[in-house]
């Protein structure tokens, strides 16, 4: 069957968004533009939600085209929202597809937005790429939709960079810098400084990727990770300082804090205590 609508085409044994993309363009589909290391990430973390009829948040619709991806790839059973500030946008809703209208800055339209599609279980930000809007976004839709085992995705964060967008090398305020800052948060448990105690964003993301251009934050309830400790056979790690030539002064010492914070962030103490235990 030769169509126009790529999605209508027979289906692939396995889900797979590279043949979509290649089928769009064979059939000359809603027209759709991403960086092509998304598309790999996305084939990896995205097969676990086929069959599994997952709740999908693209901010910024444009001309359809990944929407119509989504669809594709979850085979029609994905339900999927849509957010643009481009009215013609509309045209895109269907059965499973919904899109609002409105500026995802706008912080009422965006609360508006979150409390009416409910859990989300992927959330895509390639809206405007501007890194004030990006922040607010992943604070309204991470912590109030996406479910547990959810992904939230941030595209073209190379805006981060781009003085025009807001952006710059290290600068305050960027989506790079904010995510930088919630790598602090993940370490919160074992941080011990009031200057970071744990919060939301250490209770609630599991794992922090870095991409090209491209964050990705996964959701899981945490605690403190407890050790797991296995076995009781053990080397004699006291005699090791024992045994060695200034041995029984250097076990004594190496009770105190300030001595280990000395060897440890000295070169010169580090090698003499290394030397110590060698010459055992
Ligand atoms: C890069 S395009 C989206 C492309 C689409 N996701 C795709 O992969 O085919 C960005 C879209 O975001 C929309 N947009 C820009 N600023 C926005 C804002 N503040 N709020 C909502 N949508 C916005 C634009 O109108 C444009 O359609």
């Amino acid at each position: 069957m030769v169509t126009s609508d790529p999605s209508l085409a027979p289906p692939a044994s396995a889900p797979s968004l590279r043949s979509f993309i290649q089928r769009n363009s064979e059939f000359g589909g809603r027209k759709l533009r991403k960086f092509a290391n998304y598309i790999d990430l996305y084939e990896r973390i995205f097969s676990q939600f086929v069959g599994r009829r997952p709740r999908i948040l693209e901010i910024g619709v444009q001309h359809g085209g990944s929407l119509r991806m989504w669809q594709d790839y979850f085979r029609g059973e994905a339900e999927i929202f849509g957010i643009d500030l481009l009215p013609e946008c509309k045209r895109f809703e269907e059965d499973n597809v919904q899109i609002f209208i409105g500026d995802q800055s706008d912080s009422k339209f965006i609360s508006d937005v979150s409390s009416r599609i409910g859990s989300l279980d992927i959330v895509i930000d390639d809206g405007s790429h501007v890194p004030r809007h990006q922040i607010a976004s992943f604070e309204q839709f991470f912590y109030n939709n996406l479910t547990e085992g959810g992904y939230y995705i941030v595209e073209d964060c190379n805006t981060s960079y781009w003085h025009h967008y807001g952006g710059g090398l290290k600068r305050k305020g960027t989506f790079i810098e904010f995510s930088k800052d919630l790598c602090d948060a993940v370490n919160a448990w074992h941080a011990g400084n009031k200057k970071l105690p744990v919060t939301n964003a250490t209770r609630w993301i599991k794992r922090i990727t870095f991409e090209s251009s491209l964050v990705v934050f996964e959701k899981q309830l945490m605690e403190a990770p407890p050790h797991i400790s296995s076995g009781n056979e053990e080397i004699d790690t006291q005699d090791i300082f024992a045994d060695a030539s200034y041995g029984h002064l250097l076990k004594y010492l190496r009770g105190f804090a300030p001595l280990r914070y000395a060897v440890r962030n000295n070169q010169f103490l580090w090698n003499l205590m290394r030397k110590n235990i060698e010459k055992k």
